[in-house]
């Protein structure tokens, strides 16, 4: 199915949401307890809308902050795809549509000027405490202005620009840390200007239109910015302004944009923060620093949150599409052939827990998908457990997943396991002692719940019914049913 993507600004997306009833407004909720609290409640409901804040006490009436965008059928609507696709559908459906935006990538264009511009704060009126960040979960080490955001950096060597997700802790009203983990290609980026000892430019956009925001937090391969990806998805290019100090791109219709620079070795303790995983992770680490030089916004600002949470909620919802669509791709891009199904499942925070079937065609298929599946661009970090089952089980539906591991599988036989994966300091499983000699990683376990190929034929058959006897009773007796 082609896709339609009809809008381009957030506003443009938040006007089509609301005219399918999937937009309310909330008034007075406190920074300090009831917007984090309330998010966690929405997020957690996959019928709930999306949902501004606005008159939060003690913030002018206007700036607003936006939760849950991602959340229900507003993620087809992101896709370009009509409501009533199903998960599987829709995962499917963008697979073939990002394919063809990645082969055909649309350039960012410069522009002028742009809404971004229409508040400009430097120097002494730079204050990034003007905007009322929630505390979204009550252990947080401070409050995130950085959730539903991307940082904008460049590569000091080739000069590639990367836009990636990474979250962002107010320290006081010129500065902000921000968390990245090791082999993510902004602190690849980041790290190249600490080993040349210069200083970092960033810009950090803090509320976007959301077809660019999921870009930007899709592995989307080093050396590609997400920009031109959205674009080409998208099938207009992005319009982008010049950062005026620091030269970087981002949307000219953004709604909030910091820049500023981080200097070699300037680190402060940041975190912990709720995290994907449900729990809160890097206890109060040093983090580097961003010295905010400017802010820009534009009138009546709108801050996007995209908390992570206890999973399954909007955001292991949200990523489960992409990254089920993604990995797919990196399989048969690695040339393993026949996968029919492949599902980043939600309960393992769209990460951890990864369904694969496939149409068996030689000895060996089974382990090959489950190993790519493990390291594949976009498997490989923080994965653990990895099922991989025959055509006939839909890997989506987690009850089928489990139930074809636990009847299929034997376990003396069917698990292999590969130590010191890439993972990272937020993997709960990871012992305090490990994680203090900074190592991060963890292991994978493959299990191959395929019917075992050289003697398949002699698997007990399966005791459904035939389906086209199926279809007559229900077609005879559905009646007695309804
Ligand atoms: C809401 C949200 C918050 C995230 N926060 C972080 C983070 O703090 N640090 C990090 O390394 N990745 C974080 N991620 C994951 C990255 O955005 C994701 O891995 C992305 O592919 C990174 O971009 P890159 O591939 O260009 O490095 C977050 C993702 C989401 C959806």
């Amino acid at each position: 199915m082609k896709r339609n993507v009809t809008y381009d600004s957030l506003r443009d997306f938040l006007r089509e949401i609301e005219a399918l009833g999937e937009l309310r407004v909330i008034r007075g909720a406190s920074w300090q307890e009831e917007i984090g609290a309330l998010t966690d409640v929405l997020q957690h409901d996959e019928k709930a809308p999306a949902v501004i804040f606005d008159e939060v006490p003690g913030y002018p009436k206007g700036f607003r902050v936006l939760v849950n965008a991602f959340g229900g059928k507003r993620q087809n609507i992101i896709l370009g795809f009509p409501p009533d696709l199903t998960k599987v559908q829709l995962s499917d459906n963008f697979l073939g549509e990002y394919r063809e935006a990645k082969a055909s990538r649309l350039p960012f264009e410069f522009v002028e000027d742009g809404p971004v511009f229409e508040n400009r704060l430097t120097g002494d009126a730079v204050d990034v405490l003007k905007f009322p960040t929630p505390l979204w979960h009550p252990g947080d080490g401070g409050r995130y202005i950085g959730t539903g955001s991307f940082n904008v950096s460049r590569d000091p060597e080739d000069g590639w620009i990367n836009v990636g997700t990474y979250r962002v802790m107010i320290h006081d009203r010129n500065s902000v840390g921000f968390y990245i983990s090791p082999g993510k290609h902004g602190r690849i980026h980041r790290d190249k200007f600490a080993e040349r000892g210069e200083p970092m430019p960033v810009a950090m956009v803090l509320g976007c239109d959301p077809l660019t925001f999921l870009m930007a937090c899709s592995a989307i391969p080093s050396g590609v910015c997400e920009y031109d990806i959205a674009g080409a998805y998208r099938g207009r290019p992005m319009k982008v302004v010049k950062g005026p100090v620091t030269g970087l791109p981002f949307p000219a219709d953004a709604e909030i944009v910091l820049e500023g620079f981080v200097q070699p070795g300037n680190a402060r303790a940041e975190g912990p923060f709720g995290e994907w995983t449900g729990f809160y992770g890097s206890p109060g680490d040093d983090a580097p620093v961003l010295d905010v030089k400017a802010i820009y916004h534009r009138d009546n600002p709108i801050l996007v949150g995209a908390p992570p949470q206890v999973p399954p909620g909007e955001s292991s919802r949200s990523r489960a599409i992409l990254r089920s669509a993604i990995i797919k791709e990196d399989l048969q891009k690695a040339g393993v052939p026949d996968v029919t199904g492949v599902w980043a499942h939600e309960a393992g925070g769209s990460r951890m827990l990864l369904g694969i079937s496939i149409k068996q065609r030689y000895p060996g298929h089974s382990r090959q998908a489950g190993h790519v599946a493990a390291q594949c661009a976009g498997g490989a970090y923080a994965g653990k457990y990895i099922i991989v089952t025959d055509e006939d089980v839909d890997v989506s539906d987690l009850g089928e997943l489990i139930g074809a591991m636990a009847l299929r599988s034997d376990p003396a036989t069917a698990i292999d396991i590969i130590n010191k994966a890439w993972s990272t300091a937020l993997d709960p499983s990871i012992p305090p002692s490990k994680k203090k000699e900074k190592d991060f990683t963890n292991s994978r376990a493959i299990i191959d719940a395929c019917r075992p190929y050289h003697w398949k034929d002699q698997y007990p058959k399966i005791c459904l019914p035939d389906p086209e006897a199926v279809k007559r009773v229900k077609e005879k007796f559905g009646k007695f049913l309804a």
